[in-house]
C-alpha cells in the first residue's frame, strides 16, 4: 500500500519516528466525516451541526486500525516477533488483522471470559490470534497481559504503547482536513481506556504549538453509566490534571474502594467496560488542555442514540453511540449550544456486535430478555421513530 493512501501516514510530519520502509500500512483511516441533519436533531443541534467522524470503516471496522500501524510498524522497527495485547475486541482485531497480512509476527491475545461480542471474535480467530481466555474481565486481562509480556518479551500494543497513540492523532488531522482547518467547537468520544481522547487532546495541543492552529475545539468523553471511574474522578471526586500535579491520593483511594467493593464494569457496551484506564492521567492532561468535560451514558441512552445513528444511515457499534448519547446531554443541560457544531467519532462498525442490536430491534421476548432483559433497557422510547 502506498503511503500517501494511508489516512495516518500521510501525515508522518506529525508523527515522525518511522523511516518510510519500515511502515507496515493496510490503507487505515481512509475515513470519512458525514453532517447528519436527523443526527442533529436527535442531539439537538441546528442541522448542519452534527458532524459524525466514521471510523468504522477502517479495515479491521474500528479506529483501532490508527493506532495499530502506527505500534505495528515500531514493533517492527525493532525486530519483535510476537505481538500481545488485552483487549474487549477491536485492538485484538485489529492486531490479528496486521499480523495476518503482513506476516511479520504472531498475535497474542488476552479477552475477558464471555466479555467480547462475536464479531470482534470472529476477527481475531480467523485472521490466526492466539486467543487466551482469562477468568475475569478486561481489567483482569489488561493486568495479565502486562505481565505474560514483560516476563517474555512480547511486544504490547494496548494503549499505553506511546505509538498507538501517536497513529491515533491522525483521527483528528483527518476531521480537521474534512473542515478546511476550521476548528470545530465540540469533539465528543466515548472513553473506556482513554487513548482516543488523550491523542486528541496530544493532537491538538501540538498543532497549537506548531501555529498549524490558533485555537483548540472543547472536548467531552462519554463514559458508560456501568464504567464510569474518569466521571466518577472528575466529577464527583473533582479531579484534575493540575498542571502536572494531579490528586494521585484521591485516585489510588478511589481505586482502592474500588477493589473493596469487588464491583465490576457492567455495560451492552463491552467495547468500554473498563474500570482502570491506562491512559487515565494523560487523558487528564487533555481535558486541562481542551477545556474538557466528562459525562456518562446509559445503556439505554447508548442504544437509543444508536439506532437513531442508523436509521441515518451510519451504523455503528454500542459504545461508539456513546459520543452521540453524550452529545445529546449536554445540550439538554445546556453546556453544548444549538448554534455550535459538534464532531461525534463513530469509533467501531455496526457488524461489530449485531447481538445488542438485534436484541433492541426485536419483538421477541426471548431474543430480547436474554440479552437486554435484566438490563432495563427497553425500546418503547424509540417507538415513534
Ligand atoms: N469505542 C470502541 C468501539 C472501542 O473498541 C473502544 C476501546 C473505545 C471506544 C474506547 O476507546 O480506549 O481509546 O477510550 N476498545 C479497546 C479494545 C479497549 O480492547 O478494543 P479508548
Amino acid at each position: 500500500e502506498p503511503l500517501e493512501r494511508s489516512g495516518v501516514w500521510r501525515f508522518r510530519e506529525l508523527l515522525p519516528f518511522a523511516p518510510d520502509d519500515k511502515i507496515v500500512t493496510i490503507g487505515e483511516g481512509q475515513t470519512p466525516l458525514h453532517s447528519s441533519a436527523g443526527v442533529a436533531d436527535y442531539i439537538g443541534l441546528k442541522p448542519g451541526n452534527a458532524l459524525l467522524q466514521y471510523e468504522g470503516m477502517n479495515p479491521s471496522g474500528s479506529f483501532k486500525d490508527n493506532g495499530m500501524t502506527a505500534a505495528f510498524t515500531h514493533a517492527h522497527m525493532i525486530g519483535a516477533k510476537r505481538a500481545a495485547c488485552a483487549s474487549t475486541g477491536n485492538t485484538s482485531a485489529s492486531l490479528a488483522l496486521y499480523c495476518g497480512m503482513s506476516r511479520l509476527m504472531q498475535a497474542v491475545i488476552f479477552i475477558g471470559s464471555g466479555k467480547i461480542s462475536y464479531g470482534k471474535l470472529s476477527q481475531a480467530l480467523d485472521y490466526g490470534a492466539l486467543t487466551v481466555q482469562i477468568a475475569g474481565d478486561f481489567d483482569d486481562a489488561m493486568h495479565r497481559v502486562r505481565q505474560v509480556s514483560k516476563q517474555l518479551g512480547i511486544y504490547l500494543v494496548n494503549s499505553v504503547n506511546p505509538f498507538r497513540l501517536e497513529g491515533q492523532k491522525t483521527i483528528m488531522l483527518r476531521v480537521l482536513e474534512s473542515l478546511n482547518w476550521e476548528i470545530p467547537d465540540w469533539i465528543v468520544v466515548p472513553g473506556g481506556n482513554l487513548g482516543n481522547s488523550s491523542s486528541f487532546g496530544k493532537a491538538f495541543h501540538e498543532l497549537k504549538q506548531l501555529g498549524l492552529i490558533d485555537r483548540v475545539p472543547r472536548v467531552a468523553i462519554i463514559n458508560a453509566a456501568g464504567a464510569n471511574t474518569l466521571n466518577a474522578l472528575y466529577n464527583e471526586l473533582g479531579v484534575r490534571w493540575n498542571g502536572g500535579a494531579p490528586d494521585v491520593s484521591a485516585i489510588d483511594s478511589y481505586y482502592a474502594e474500588l477493589d473493596a467493593s469487588a464491583k465490576r464494569a457492567d455495560t451492552i457496551a463491552s467495547a468500554i467496560e473498563i474500570n482502570r484506564p491506562v491512559n487515565l492521567m494523560k487523558c487528564l492532561r487533555a481535558l486541562e488542555c481542551c477545556d474538557g468535560v466528562v459525562r456518562e451514558a446509559t445503556d439505554q441512552q447508548m442504544l437509543d442514540a444508536k439506532a437513531r445513528i442508523a436509521a441515518n444511515g451510519l451504523g455503528c457499534e454500542p459504545a461508539s453511540a456513546a459520543s452521540v448519547a453524550g452529545a445529546k446531554i449536554l445540550c439538554e443541560q445546556g453546556v453544548i449550544d444549538p448554534d455550535e457544531r459538534v464532531v461525534c467519532v463513530l469509533t467501531g462498525h455496526q457488524l461489530k456486535d449485531p447481538t445488542a442490536t438485534v436484541a433492541y430491534h426485536s419483538s421477541d421476548q426471548n431474543e430480547f430478555n436474554r440479552v437486554l432483559g435484566s438490563r432495563g433497557v427497553t425500546t418503547a422510547a424509540f417507538a415513534n421513530r
